[in-house]
């Protein structure tokens, strides 16, 4: 149930229902509306009066209710929300063009749809409270052990190394392949900086290349074109949650006799022909930042699919020392444990993933069904046998010299409308320039320059979606009449 729930009810419910809305929301206030649509307010107060002067509690609120208030449209401006809060309208409906009321404002909430924000309705505080209870906060303890067991199961299962973040496993992931100095590791340009910063770390140099237009992915021609004999790895991103070509990366791989790490980062849940992402590389990286499609608040994973580099990889993550003798150093190693506080998240996560899943999938076609039909927009494209994880839900706006992504971003927050670009090309990071080869990406640049991604949390519901999109419609001046797909 949405926080706004508490604060509407329907004309036709007794007075009793309203009391009962008010002690939830606990403001004193109720909004009656008529199928939806936004037809006055009830106070405390004025339920009080109607009471003393003889009224029944199962009377319908429709008697008692005011039909003049305050409200604005949900476009409003924070600013035009503040500007008509007072003392006597301590809650402001905002509406839609019929009416209906999408959210509401007070001093201390401003309407604004965030473009990802967590969910933690399930076990997250019963399973951190039990960490802190039972004086088990550090790395050791039973969640990360389940936790482990859990990502393992749902990628395949490869061994799992539970990290302190998505960096760090891409880090250990090359650790444990052993590439380093000398090594050339071929990357996309559109990724986000970790990939290229993990293998700039491990000592590799990184081999950055164009991606697909339509799959926004590394495209393997061009990983084709960049091999030689110092190219030891592919790092195959599966960007915006959307599978890379496997069939063809595994080939390649096979032919020339190279690793294969895949950033799994934003894709837990993707899959190709059923087949997990996570489960076709040496080795895979997952992160569990909160924007994830399950969270640790910050976390990550390094799922292993060779199990003789298991105990390398567990013993490089715990300062490099040896399992079996405490104390003793085997390897130069790091400190990149996952604590049991994020790995208790992280399980009562995993117990809402199917629901992640599915609700993601429901935001992602909504959008589709909504801006698929303008030809002003292109969407990225999956095969048919690939199953994305529908992460955030991004898309390519058709060059327009008459606004920019950077304005259509600022004009949208105007509406209350938390956007992003998309990332810059790895390929004009200056940081990079003296580190890595880079290859020409057109595609990249293309993407880049267009790529807009709109608010994905799963509390999104039909109504704000349509809403978000119509917001993002208004703003490109397009016609929101000629959509044929509603
Ligand atoms: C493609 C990609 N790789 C790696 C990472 C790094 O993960 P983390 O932020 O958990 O270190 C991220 C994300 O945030 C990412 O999007």
């Amino acid at each position: 149930m949405k926080i706004l729930d508490n604060f509407l009810v329907e004309l036709s419910v007794p007075l009793v229902e309203a009391m009962r809305a008010i002690e939830k929301n606990a403001s004193g206030i109720v909004f009656t509306v008529n199928q939806g649509v936004l037809v006055g307010s009830l106070t405390d107060g004025d339920i009080r009066r109607a009471l003393i002067s003889g009224a029944s509690l199962n009377d319908i609120c429709g008697e008692y209710h005011n039909s003049e208030l305050t409200f604005l449209p949900i476009g409003s401006s924070n600013a035009e929300i503040q500007a008509a809060l007072d003392d006597n309208k301590k809650i402001i409906p905002l509406v839609d063009s019929r009416g209906v009321v999408l959210d509401f404002a007070s001093r201390y909430k401003l309407h604004n749809f965030v473009i990802m924000e967590p969910y933690l309705k399930g076990n997250e505080l019963k399973y951190v409270s039990d960490c802190v209870t039972s004086n088990w906060i550090s790395s050791q303890g039973k969640y990360v052990t389940r936790f482990e067991k859990e990502i393992s199961l749902l990628c395949g299962e490869g061994d799992c190394i539970a990290t302190s973040n998505g960096t760090t496993a891409l880090h250990l992931g090359l650790e444990t392949l052993g590439i380093g100095k000398g090594d050339e590791v071929i990357v996309p340009s559109f990724t986000f900086g970790a990939s290229v910063n993990a293998i700039i770390h491990a000592g590799a140099t990184p081999v950055i290349v164009d991606v697909d237009l339509e799959t926004w992915n590394i495209d393997p021609k061009e990983i084709k074109k960049a091999i030689n004999n110092k190219t030891k790895a592919i790092m195959a991103v599966h960007i915006y949650g959307n599978p890379c070509d496997m069939d063809a990366i595994i080939e390649l791989a096979k032919s020339y006799d190279l690793l294969i790490i895949e950033d799994c980062a934003e894709a837990l849940g993707a899959s190709i022909k059923g087949r997990p992402v996570g489960s076709f590389g040496d080795v895979a990286a997952f992160s569990f930042f909160a924007n994830k499609t399950i969270t640790c608040g910050e976390g990550g994973a390094l799922i292993v699919n060779n199990s003789d580099l298991t105990l390398r990889a567990s013993e490089l993550r715990d300062h490099g020392m040896d399992k079996s003798k405490r104390y003793w150093h085997k390897y130069v190693g790091y400190n990149y444990r996952m604590t049991n506080l994020q790995a208790a998240i992280g399980l009562a996560q995993i117990e809402q993933f199917s629901m992640f899943i599915e609700k993601r999938k429901i935001i992602w076609n909504s959008y589709r069904k909504l801006l698929g039909s303008y030809d002003y927009f292109d969407f990225q494209l999956s095969r048919v046998d690939h199953s994305p994880a529908s992460w955030l839900f991004t898309l390519l706006i058709r060059d327009d010299e008459s606004i920019s992504i950077d304005e259509i971003i600022s004009r949208l927050k105007d509406f209350g409308i938390e956007s992003r670009p998309v990332f810059f090309p790895m390929s004009e990071m200056p940081s990079f320039a003296e580190l890595a080869e880079i290859y020409k990406d057109p595609n990249c640049k293309n993407i880049s320059r267009r790529g807009l991604s709109l608010p994905s949390s799963i509390s999104l519901t039909e109504k704000e979606i349509k809403y978000i999109s119509n917001s993002l419609l208004t703003i490109l001046n397009i016609d929101i009449a000629s959509n044929k797909n509603v």
